[in-house]
């Protein structure tokens, strides 16, 4: 026993320099090794296309500062999330335990993003949202390493509200997907038009994906709402404004909704989407010097118009860029990485935008109207609109 304990000390006497010369040896080289990013976006389903959209805004801005960020070159790790909840812990584990990415940029859907900022939360990986509207995300969830370049479900409705108001519609159906982003979407939007004097007089909702919308249109024909307020998004709002226009309310009930009705979706919804109001924080005609940069670059790159999408993947390759010039590549230092967002002004596409104290975009709400196959920017809804970052605690 008493010769075994000498042997095991003079092992690790002996192993121990060896152990530090290793150490210092390898550590300058952590800062300059290449930084993983584990891209969790769908792929298939109804919100498809707005994954690659994403993948290209983010890809386009790494390739411009010539494929490194602080030095770093990025190498990337990808799982499909099918938009599926109930996969998505699953998912982002594989991210962080297989492959052990550096950073975390996902997702589209507002339920898969909301298991990713919980793992991102517990081990204190870096997550950059670059679409899914979960209030939570930053508000009660938020953390120091957790940002958002998109929005909060709540801004785009809580903006079409007023607009809606000030329009003279008193009584108002909305239809939506039954999950976080379309409830917190007709939340916001029936907080600042009940506010204005309004009354939601309905709210109609379908679980997510299902795009079966026949029976619920007879029934905003049978209430006769004066104006009809709507959350879809990619494949499922093609079909909605197709349906809508086919039932024939198109000509009887006005419908608003939040951009992503009309967002990267035009070609296929033709003439049936003419005339629709939205509102976002992107459109296809505005005057931003970056923005006419950034689309003629992504137009020459991928061969296809960028969408709201591409400019949220853009911009979270932007913040990642930014912290990590802050922080000279070192992404262990987080509350520096932080600090240097909150102080940020982001030179976005959409037009500059800083960061609330819980790390979502103050930015303008803009008013559009489809106009053959754009989003014409007609006006800013909502100024410098914050989401009020409710049960953040930091
Ligand atoms: C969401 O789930 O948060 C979402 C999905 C598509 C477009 C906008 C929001």
């Amino acid at each position: 026993m008493k010769r075994s304990l000498l042997t095991l000390a003079a092992v690790l006497a002996l192993a121990a320099p060896t152990a530090l010369v290793h150490a210092q040896a390898t550590k300058p080289a952590t800062n300059t090794s290449k930084l993983k990013v584990g891209l969790m976006l769908p792929a298939t389903g109804t919100f498809a296309a707005l994954g690659t959209a994403i993948e290209n805004g983010f890809k386009l801005y790494i390739t411009e500062q010539g494929g490194k960020l602080s030095g770093r070159e990025i190498e990337f790790f990808k799982v499909d999330d099918e938009s599926d909840p109930s996969k998505a812990t699953d998912n982002v584990n594989k991210l962080i335990k297989r492959d052990n990415v550096d950073v975390l940029v996902g997702s589209v859907h507002s339920g898969v993003a909301m298991a990713m900022a919980r793992v991102a939360k517990d081990s204190g990986t870096l997550l950059i949202v670059p679409n899914a509207g979960a209030d939570a995300v930053t508000g009660p969830m938020c953390a120091v390493n957790i940002f958002r370049s998109s929005f909060s479900n709540w801004q785009p409705g809580f903006a079409m509200g007023q607009v809606v108001a000030a329009k003279g519609h008193k009584r108002v159906v909305t239809i939506a997907w039954k999950y976080a982003a379309g409830d917190e979407s007709v939340k916001g939007f029936k907080e600042s038009f009940e506010k204005a004097g309004g009354q939601v007089i309905k709210e109609l909702g379908l679980p997510f994906p299902n795009v079966e919308f026949q029976a619920l249109l007879t029934e905003i024909a049978a209430i006769k709402p004066d104006a009809v307020y709507t959350f879809f998004a990619g494949g499922g709002a093609v079909k909605f404004v197709k349906d809508y226009a086919a039932a024939g309310l198109k000509r009887t009930i006005p419908l608003y909704g939040a951009g992503f009705l009309t967002d990267g979706t035009l070609e296929a919804q033709g003439a049936d989407a003419e005339g629709v109001l939205t509102t976002l924080h992107y459109g296809d005609s505005l005057t931003v010097p970056r923005d006419a940069a950034f689309r003629l670059a992504y137009a020459k790159t991928f061969k296809l118009q960028p969408d709201v999408y591409a400019v949220q993947g853009y911009d979270a390759a932007q913040m990642l860029g930014i912290g990590l010039a802050a922080v000279k590549g070192d992404l262990s230092k987080k509350a520096e990485f932080a600090a240097a967002l909150r102080k940020a002004k982001i030179d976005s596409p959409r037009g500059a935008f800083t960061l609330n104290a819980a790390h979502n975009p103050v930015q303008d709400i803009y008013l559009r109207q489809v106009l053959g196959k754009e989003n014409k920017v007609i006006g800013v809804a909502s100024k410098s609109l914050a989401d009020p970052g409710r049960g953040c605690r930091m």
